[in-house]
């Protein structure tokens, strides 16, 4: 045992050695370099433009880039892409600049490079962490070998409110989930290794809280407490910085009344102080800038703001780049500020290995054979079919037979435009595999597959318009809308079972895409209501990049499957899952609401002093309203599987524990139904009683788990102090003795129950 603790401590104290020589031999190395830099040197590796080549997300782009580069006046470039033109800026800036410091390139590596899967929010639907962590890496491998070194990913931004656009891009309204999520996502880009030539450096964003903003209202006001920031909002990022990520973006939006980029507290006080973070904070495309309109100041001030708070790197706005050495002859900037920001930057190109070869990304041997290759595309289905969400299937229309005659019908259903969802902007849509090759290929030739598209994605050209500003989803025709219809239902006449694919137009959701009317668009629901008359079995697969409300479509569907924006692999993947070669398990990450009214609506809010009633849709004098319920359309967690799974009875291992103890609560959850499948148990945490009051419940665990049919299988939760844990007025995490509840089940909402005690 001694020899054991002493080899461990010897283990130990070599790593502790190790890094502290490589830090002694970057900080040597840096010092070095920066003794030779003049102040306008070190001001242009704080300067981060894009040629504007991708897709600009501002009215913004740079000019005269490649003279700044000659001159020194650039540190890192974002939207260059592919491997020759990332190694063309690289030569200009080591063959031409005076110091021939490398530049390292980013790009908005989202759901996958150019080979592209699920959106995030449908990703996250799978629970299946090491399946996210592998996502991350499939993205990193691909991106590395463009010549690309940076990604801005994981997207963390807590959302409750599907009006926003970007709830695409995240995980959810959970922070539990949310926070491992964050956190496999950085260990997917960074690997164990940052030098190496197939992993990049993670950029967590939008820190802090951009997911809150007003009235999902893209880039509103964000106005919270401490407390709900600490409980609810802060945790996925700090899971980031806790796994490593290199660097991290600032967000748009105020927090204290202070736009993120210039606030001290949050950039200094919580990352640099309370949570150690040691990379470096870029901010979002043109942030410093955008501080003038929030009323901060002209560009100078702004700018020197954002130093001033911590912010290193800015992103294409050239506020630091015009401004800084002016601040800095008038005392409002100090030369070490701009030294640290320099330096962190430096450390980072260190770190990805760029001064030992400032060409490592760029090898385009692996670009020919990594990008786009198959195995990408087999991740890519892979992953599209885990994203899938099953919200209904009565009488068991679902899985399909693989005989007779399905007619597809939908303007989504023979798409290639629209399958890759937002923030693709390195994947070419028209390689996308569309739904109905997808059913050929899958369904075999036993089936017919007839297809008819039934309804333009919208009628509304005032929308069309605005969707269409990046190419092309939303086509028109051909034909009339009543020829569309026609069509589409002599199609359907023809066929056993009716697949209707409907939704969103990928634009419709992502960045500036925020909606006041989360339904689907008339025109497809005309299409739906006209293919519900018929009378034939009535399969509905919804993409979309945010939760929909889906009260009518519930209603009509015979089976409702939620397959969000899936990527390139598209087709295959939802026929993978329709003909039942994948029984799906994805389980909602944000809840449905029934209206719009009632947003936000989240699972683990707090009881308020009236609480509606279990027993009633409606009282007076509760907190509800006359018009619908309280409850979501489909809650948190929710999602249904080909077969049945029951639970029994949580059985723990004891009642009652001290806070330096654990207990375990167990469940028998069993295979109930006629097919094989995956199923994610889920653990909620009830703190009846506590000095702040607490949400109704918490998820505090999860195990996705594989059953045969037939098969039982007991799952364990270790139940600890961190699990019972809250933040209290003081912003500490404690916790408090008293009666605790435990919940395990299939759902937020559908959950067997058991109760102890913590005593002191
Ligand atoms: C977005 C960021 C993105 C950046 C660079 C901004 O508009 O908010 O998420 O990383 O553009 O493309």
């Amino acid at each position: 045992m001694l020899r054991r603790i002493l080899l461990g401590a010897v283990i130990l104290l070599s790593i502790t050695t190790n890094a502290q020589q490589n830090d002694a031999k970057m900080n040597a190395f840096i010092n070095n370099l920066m003794s030779k830099m003049t102040v306008d040197e070190k001001i242009g590796q704080l300067n981060l433009p894009t040629p504007g080549g991708g897709i600009a997300t501002g009215a913004v782009v740079n000019t005269d880039v490649e003279t700044k580069i000659r001159e020194g006046k650039v540190g890192g470039m974002f939207g260059v892409i592919g491997v020759d033109n990332i190694r063309r800026v690289q030569e200009l800036a080591i063959t031409t600049s005076r110091l021939k410091i490398p530049l390292f390139f980013g790009s908005d590596v989202i759901h996958g490079y150019k080979t592209t899967w699920p959106i995030p929010l449908g990703l996250s639907c799978s629970w299946d962490i090491p399946m996210i962590e592998r996502s991350a890496r499939v993205a990193a491998n691909e991106a590395t070998a463009d010549g690309l070194c940076w990604v801005f990913s994981p997207m963390v931004d807590i959302a409750r409110d599907p009006r926003w656009g970007r709830v695409a891009e995240g995980s959810g309204e959970d922070t539990y989930l949310g926070s491992q999520i964050s956190a496999a996502m950085v260990r997917g880009y960074q690997g164990k290794n940052l030098a190496a030539d197939t992993t990049a450096m993670a950029c967590v964003k939008h820190f802090a809280l951009y997911g809150a903003a007003e009235g999902g209202r893209d880039y509103n006001t964000v106005d919270m407490s401490r407390l709900a920031m600490y409980e609810y909002y802060l945790p996925p990022y700090k899971a980031a910085i806790d796994a490593g990520s290199g660097s991290v973006m600032t967000s748009f939006n105020v927090i204290d009344g202070i736009p993120a980029t210039g606030n001290k507290w949050l950039l200094t006080d919580l990352l640099r102080k309370q949570w150690s973070f040691k990379g470096f904070v870029v901010t979002d495309y043109t942030a410093i800038n955008e501080m003038v309109e929030h009323g901060m100041g002209d560009l100078q001030a702004v700018s020197a703001l954002a130093l001033n708070a911590g912010t290193d790197m800015d992103m294409v706005g050239e506020g630091f780049l015009t401004t800084l050495k002016k601040s800095l002859q008038q005392g409002k900037v100090t030369q070490k500020q701009i030294d640290d920001a320099c330096r962190r930057i430096l450390e980072a190109k260190y770190k990805l290995g760029l001064f030992d070869d400032p060409y490592r990304y760029c090898n385009p041997t692996r670009a020919k054979n990594e990008v786009m290759s198959a195995d990408k595309r087999a991740a890519s289905r892979y992953f599209g079919a885990h994203a899938a969400v099953l919200l209904k299937n009565s009488n068991q229309t679902l899985p399909l037979k693989r005989s007779g005659t399905i007619a597809l019908i939908g303007p989504l259903a023979n798409n290639k435009s629209n399958m890759l969802g937002t923030w693709a902007v390195s994947g070419d849509a028209q390689t996308s595999i569309p739904v109905f090759e997808g059913m050929k290929n899958v369904g075999g030739n036993g089936v017919t597959v007839l297809y008819s598209k039934g309804a333009n994605i919208t009628d509304d050209t005032t929308l069309a318009k605005k969707v269409n500003v990046f190419g092309e989803k939303v086509d028109v025709g051909p034909g009339t809308p009543e020829q569309l219809l026609n069509d589409a239902v002599a199609t359907a006449n023809r066929a056993d079972v009716i697949v209707a694919v409907v939704g969103e137009a990928s634009e419709m959701s992502g960045e500036a895409a925020s909606r006041t009317d989360i339904t689907i668009p008339q025109s497809q629901k005309n299409l739906l209501e006209a293919l519900a008359k018929i009378g034939k079995p009535l399969v509905i697969v919804v993409m979309s990049g945010r939760p929909l409300i889906l009260n009518r479509e519930t209603e009509i569907a015979s089976s409702l499957l939620q397959v969000w924006h899936p990527g390139h692999e598209a087709g295959n993947a939802i026929a993978d899952v329709l003909f039942g070669d994948y029984n799906p398990s994805g389980k909602l990450t944000m809840s449905f609401p029934r209206d719009v009214g009632q947003i936000p609506v989240y699972y683990n809010h707090k009881n308020t002093g009236r609480p509606q009633s279990t027993t009633s849709e409606w009282d007076k004098f509760r907190s509800n309203y006359l018009d619908v319920p309280n409850s979501p359309l489909y809650p948190f967690g929710y999602g249904l599987s080909y077969t049945n799974f029951s639970y029994g009875d949580i059985k723990l291992s004891k009642n009652q524990m001290r806070s330096t103890e654990k207990i375990t609560a167990s469940v028998t959850v069993t295979n109930t139904g006629n097919y094989d499948g995956e199923e994610v148990v889920q653990l909620y945490i009830v703190d009846p009683v506590a000095s702040i009051a607490q949400p109704v419940k918490k998820l505090k665990g999860f195990q996705k788990i594989f059953l045969k049919k037939g098969e039982s299988r007991q799952v364990n939760f270790t139940i600890g102090k961190e699990e019972l844990s809250f933040y209290n007025s003081d912003l500490k995490w404690i916790v408090e003795p008293g009666d605790f509840e435990v919940q395990i089940g299939t759902n937020s909402n559908e959950v067997k129950e058991a109760a102890f005690k913590l005593v002191k």
